[in-house]
């Protein structure tokens, strides 16, 4: 099955799709219950057809009798040609002409195929390229949907109420529509033309009006407005050349990220936050977290990085070749082998991929960065936790050293705490302890047998300076020997989400 894309003249169609016709195309999927809620409660996993879709045969079975919902979700789920009489059924009342002139489908006199993907999301209806079409080699202003690039960020994004959000490289708009919910105005830019367009017919489909879309790269297309929130999942991939522009910045290794992060400051608000999820080179003999903190020195923000996965060189090679490309043999081996040659001649051993959230602040102690690495497959929302950082770090900073001796530190819930024992040969010894976060940024922390006790007497129960009398008393130290070094390594154990000194 070979899927067409919209072409020049049908892109301008779907942008020129007015308010009141979108929300009747919207009108005829929402009476028809096609929303993430109700589709997956029916059939159970809906995810549209693609290399990461799995459930295409499934919902093929599941939707094999005709049904007006069943056509829509052949259409624009899985990409399946139905017969005009089917669709007439399932466009009503709206005729199939206008889907046509719209710029949706293509309708012969027997069969009507979609020439966009529209999928339901969290509420929303999104309108995009449909992914097949990357197997099967497409231009290079090709607009993808939700890739889990899309969905990383979706977890780690702040959600606090904002007066002015920018999504930079909005795509099909998806970061842009959720920001709209909390955010008096929301400018969505892209440097593709061809992604505005249906990021603008998007936002009238789902009958949003608090955004604004403009063309450019990068900060370039919003002068020197100032945001409370900016958000970007820009083309990250470290690669050769530029296939797509939705994967390849063009720009030499992370350059583009970087452009982004140094130039980010100038477009906030104070107390504002940049988050850009990103990769960069772990070049042989270079420490990534120094690569990553000159970015950020000097910018006037405090900066939160967590990496949360790193891929050799050869596995970062495979994901462009394979992943993100045409189905072909042949040329994925060449665009392996570009991919491999390219990192290898600038000594690139592995690459990093993570999230680098920034607060711009210009009073009081010095900026601070703070660099995290965390693994999970899972991904659950942890926007909170990231947001608990930079709470932290504030109310630590207002503390005297004598006020935090006074605080009762407390655990946070839901922490877990591991002992590692060894057999000597009579018995079992413990020889190491970590704590692990489950939720969040799921950090963990490697402790020693007396950074563990103390760790353990964090209950909110005693004040610190009880609690380390306590200790030297139990070590028969005296108590000023251990008050620095404990007082700091509990303050790093708050600023990374472990405890509080909220009483
Ligand atoms: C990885 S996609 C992300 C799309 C969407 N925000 C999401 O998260 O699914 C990157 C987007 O950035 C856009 N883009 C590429 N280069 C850009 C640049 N220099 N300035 C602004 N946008 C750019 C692409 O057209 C694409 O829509």
């Amino acid at each position: 099955m070979s899927s067409s894309r919209v072409g020049e003249a049908a892109i301008e169609r779907l942008a020129s799709v007015a308010e009141q016709q979108a929300s009747r195309f919207a009108q005829v999927f929402r009476g028809l219950d096609y929303t993430d809620k109700a589709l997956a409660e029916r059939f159970g996993g809906v995810e549209m057809r693609g290399r990461g879709g799995r459930n295409m045969p499934r919902l093929l079975y599941q939707t094999r009798q005709p049904s007006p919902l069943h056509t829509l979700m052949r259409l624009f789920l899985l990409g399946v040609t139905v017969s005009l009489d089917d669709a007439r059924a399932a466009f009503a009342p709206l005729p199939v002409d206008e889907w046509v002139s719209a710029g949706f489908v293509n309708a012969d006199a027997h069969a009507v195929s979609a020439l966009v993907r529209i999928y339901p999301f969290d509420g929303l209806l999104l309108l995009m390229d449909p992914p097949e079409l990357l197997e099967q080699g497409t231009g290079p202003d090709f607009v993808s949907g939700l890739t889990n690039s899309t969905a990383a960020l979706m977890c780690c994004s702040i959600r606090t109420q904002s007066r002015a959000t920018l999504d930079l490289g909005t795509g099909c708009g998806i970061l842009a529509f959720l920001a709209a919910r909390h955010s008096e105005r929301v400018v969505a830019t892209d440097l593709n033309p061809r992604a505005l367009c249906m990021a603008l017919l998007n936002a009238r489909l789902n009958g949003l009006s608090n955004l604004e879309f403009a063309q450019g790269s990068g900060f370039e297309p919003v002068g020197d407005q100032k945001f409370d929130l900016i958000v970007t999942n820009p083309p990250f991939i470290l690669g050769p050349g530029k296939r797509y522009t939705f994967r390849d910045s063009g720009m030499e290794l992370d350059g583009l990220c970087r452009t982004l992060v140094t130039q980010a400051p100038e477009h906030l608000e104070e107390g504002g936050f940049f988050q850009c999820e990103l990769e960069w080179p772990n070049v042989r003999g270079e420490d990534w977290k120094e690569r990553l903190s000159g970015w950020l020195r000097g910018t006037g923000c405090d900066a939160l990085v967590l990496s949360t996965a790193i891929s050799t060189g050869l596995e970062h090679a495979e994901e462009m070749a394979v992943d993100t490309d045409v189905c072909d043999p042949e040329v994925q081996a060449g665009l392996f082998r570009d991919a491999a040659d390219y990192l290898e001649a600038r000594g690139i051993e592995s690459v990093g991929q993570g999230f680098i959230t920034m607060r711009k602040r210009s009073q009081g102690v010095p900026n601070w960065i703070q660099i995290e690495e965390t693994r999970t497959e899972k991904l659950e929302p942890f926007s909170d936790a990231v947001l608990r950082v930079f709470e932290t770090h504030d109310a630590l900073a207002a503390l005297s050293l004598e006020e935090v001796l006074a605080r009762r530190p407390r655990l946070s819930p839901g922490l877990v705490y591991e002992t590692g024992r060894e057999w000597n040969g009579t018995a079992w010894t413990p020889v190491a302890f970590r704590l692990r976060q489950p939720k969040g940024l799921r950090l963990q922390a490697s402790l020693d047998a007396n950074m563990g006790g103390l760790i353990q007497r964090c209950d909110g129960g005693a004040t610190l300076s009880q609690i380390l009398s306590a200790m030297a008393t139990g070590l028969k130290v005296d108590l000023q020997t251990i008050v620095p070094g404990s007082v700091a390594m509990l303050r790093g154990m708050a600023e990374r989400g472990f405890l509080n000194f909220n009483q």
